[in-house]
């Protein structure tokens, strides 16, 4: 378990779902990690239940509370956790939200971009003083920004329209990243990955967009649909099979992949591609 020893990562939206796991799975392979997320007391209990996770699995953790937003915070965050951890290998920039569903003001189309792709900008910002040579960026990207464009003119809302619109963008940052970063040896590559079970798509207003037939549609509503849209017939994939991706690109093992868009999609693009459409057996 020496995938990434001796490397320090450091993950936003690290209090749980994606970020939390990542950051298990990372110090199981042997990593230190700088945990960050935003500063109320609610998430300040998440993300301490992160560091005993990555103390337990045998690796120093610091833990630092700033909003992605916020440039001038997050950047004394990151530079205050690299002075004690002594040096950043790994940033994942993975803190986002998805306020879908109609009904919403425009303002959760601005607050989606300010969070997912201004939130990814700064983050990258903040680390790249501190990432050492043959870093390693890691972007959250979704399915949501490989597929043919939604703009929230139906159920998904202004809100899933900035998470759409800001995970294209992301993609496409990157892309240019990548060609600024590699001569310098670091590396860019954005992950794509569909339905997780985390807060994010488990709530009402996510399950009421697949659902607007239904007053109060549950997970068990939405779970036909999303095994019909993957290839290979699942709902959802684990936190892990993310985490796992992760973990080799935070790794040496790929020194020399870089600029690319790695789908964890149970098919669901190609299936897409192929003229499915939703609704379709
Ligand atoms: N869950 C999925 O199905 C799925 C699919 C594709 C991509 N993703 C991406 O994975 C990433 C993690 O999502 P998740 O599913 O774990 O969601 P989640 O809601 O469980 O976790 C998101 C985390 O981001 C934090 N966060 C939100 N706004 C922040 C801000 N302004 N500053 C700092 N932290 C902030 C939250 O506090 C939370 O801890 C996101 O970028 C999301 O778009 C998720």
């Amino acid at each position: 378990m020496t995938r990434v020893a001796g490397k320090v990562v450091a993950i936003t939206g690290a209090a749980r779902g994606l970020g939390r796991s990542h950051a298990v799975r990372l110090a199981e392979e042997g990593a230190d990690v700088i945990v960050l997320d935003v500063g109320d007391d609610a998430v300040r209990s998440d993300l301490d239940e992160t560091a005993r996770l990555v103390e337990k699995a045998g690796r120093r953790v610091v833990v630092k509370q700033a909003d992605v937003r916020d440039r001038a915070a997050l950047g004394q965050a990151v530079d205050e956790a690299v002075a004690s951890l002594g040096r950043l290998d790994v940033v994942i920039p993975n803190a986002g939200i998805n306020p879908i569903g109609p009904g919403r003001p425009v303002s959760a189309f601005a607050d989606t971009i300010d969070v997912n792709l201004a939130g990814t900008i700064n983050t990258v910002h903040a680390a790249l003083p501190h990432l050492t040579e043959g870093g390693s960026i890691i972007l959250m990207g979704s399915v949501a920004g490989l597929m043919p464009r939604y703009d929230g003119t139906g159920a998904s809302g202004p809100g899933g329209a900035g998470y759409a619109f800001s995970k294209k963008m992301v993609a496409e940052y990157g892309d240019w990243l990548a060609v600024q970063l590699a001569p310098s040896g670091t590396r860019v590559n954005v992950v794509h990955p569909t339905n997780v079970p985390t807060k994010l798509i488990e709530n009402d207003a996510y399950w009421k967009t697949f659902r607007p037939d239904l007053e109060k549609p549950t997970a068990a509503d939405v779970e036909g649909i999303y095994k019909a849209i993957h290839g290979i017939p699942i709902a959802y994939l684990e936190a892990a099979d993310v985490s796992h991706l992760i973990v080799y690109l935070a790794s040496d093992e790929s020194r020399y992949v870089t600029g690319q868009q790695l789908k964890i999609d149970a098919g669901l693009l190609g299936k897409l591609a192929a003229g499915y459409m939703p609704g379709m057996s």
